[in-house]
């Protein structure tokens, strides 16, 4: 598999730290010290679609191809803006696209499991170009009462088109279910003949130092692997895509596997978890900014709520593209306040 385009989309709105000052018992530096987020984009209404149909429609001009040239639409999301039809219908509507389409749900590693989904359709022969995308409204399942986790997340959408190719040199799935460390109930619905639920939906709930500890040590975990399948030492990576859950964990990762900061990016400081779009959003901040070329080797992890993760190397195969976007500040200081993991 290749990727023969990329394209993003963030809300208009940013809301930064000091704003959630205004009704919740937190502090700029706070939250700067223990995430490394000082703003994140907020979507307004129900616009996820159209926030991940602009992302795919970027992509899809940057392949140079057409919503009618695709064979598959694949979209990592934990919910679209309906629970059905599914985000990636609304998206093939939008591209005028006849393919199938299906979302597939794997929290923050969800682009992850959408490329190894892609890259496994393609080297059967069942479709030539995929369209994958990682889109997600966090903001609108967290719960803008509880200090301790509505402070982390941000909404966004990044795209890429998936075409026959190498470019993907190794690819690692994990899963370990864990129940309590980070979870969301379903709203239980008025159901007459269905008994209360024990424990009543209250939004996204965290254990956050065990996801903290998970994190840490399953990125370390997956990244060696996926390297050792290359047999390119991580540390011999031109770039190391880390998912943007807090800057901490993107420190101590990068600080265990003794990783030249220069290949780590980071854009959490304005964007915030945006789940199972932060991998590719990231992606296309670095490819609009000419900092991608090809045959560079690019190495991404990512890890969520299942307990899941996603590793892979891809090596890179686009040119920069004409139109050069300047590159916002990829490279912010480390954060003061390091954990034990
Ligand atoms: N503002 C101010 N205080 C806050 C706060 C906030 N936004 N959120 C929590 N606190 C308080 C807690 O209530 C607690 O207070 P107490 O000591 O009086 O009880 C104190 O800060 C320490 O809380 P703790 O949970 O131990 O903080 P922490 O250092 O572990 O940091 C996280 C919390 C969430 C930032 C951290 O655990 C983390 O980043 N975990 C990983 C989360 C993640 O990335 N999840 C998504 C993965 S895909």
């Amino acid at each position: 598999m290749n990727i023969l385009g990329i394209g993003s989309a963030l809300p208009e709105q940013t809301v930064t730290n000091h704003q959630l000052e205004a009704f919740l018992d937190t502090s700029d530096e706070w939250i700067k010290s223990r995430t490394g987020i000082a703003q994140r984009r907020v979507m307004k209404e129900s616009e996820l679609t159209s926030l991940a149909l602009s992302a795919a429609q970027k992509a899809l001009r940057d392949a140079g191809l057409k919503g009618a040239d695709l064979d598959m639409i694949l979209v990592a999301t934990t919910m679209g803006d309906y629970v059905f039809p599914s985000l990636s219908c609304l998206i093939q509507e939008g591209l005028g696209a006849t393919c199938p389409a299906m979302d597939l749900h794997a929290a923050c590693a969800g682009f992850i499991y959408a490329l190894e989904t892609a890259d496994s359709f393609i080297k059967a022969g069942k479709a030539k170009h995929i369209l994958v995308v990682g889109a997600e409204a966090i903001t609108r399942l967290a719960n803008w009462e509880d200090r301790a986790t509505c402070v982390l997340f941000g909404d966004g959408a990044g795209a890429v088109v998936a075409g026959p190719g190498e470019g993907l040199k190794a690819l690692r799935l994990t899963a370990r279910t864990d129940r309590n460390a980070l979870y969301m109930l379903a709203e239980p619905g008025n159901n007459p003949f269905t008994g209360k639920p024990e424990e009543a939906p209250e939004g996204v709930k965290m254990q956050g130092q065990d996801v903290f500890r998970f994190a840490v040590t399953q990125s370390i975990e997956d990244l060696g692997w996926v390297a050792d399948q290359v047999g390119v030492a991580v540390q011999e990576m031109d770039w190391v895509l880390l998912h943007q859950a807090n800057r901490r964990i993107l420190d101590a990762v990068r600080l265990r596997l003794k990783l030249d900061p220069k290949k780590v990016p980071g854009n959490i400081h304005r964007t915030g978890n945006t789940s199972a779009a932060s991998i590719p959003l990231l992606l296309d901040e670095l490819y609009r900014a000419g900092l991608l070329e090809p045959g560079q080797l690019i190495a991404m992890s990512a890890f969520g709520a299942g307990l899941v993760s996603g590793a892979c190397v891809l090596k890179w195969g686009k040119e920069p593209p004409e139109e050069l976007t300047a590159a916002e500040d990829l490279f912010s200081p480390p954060v003061n306040i390091m954990p034990e993991v």
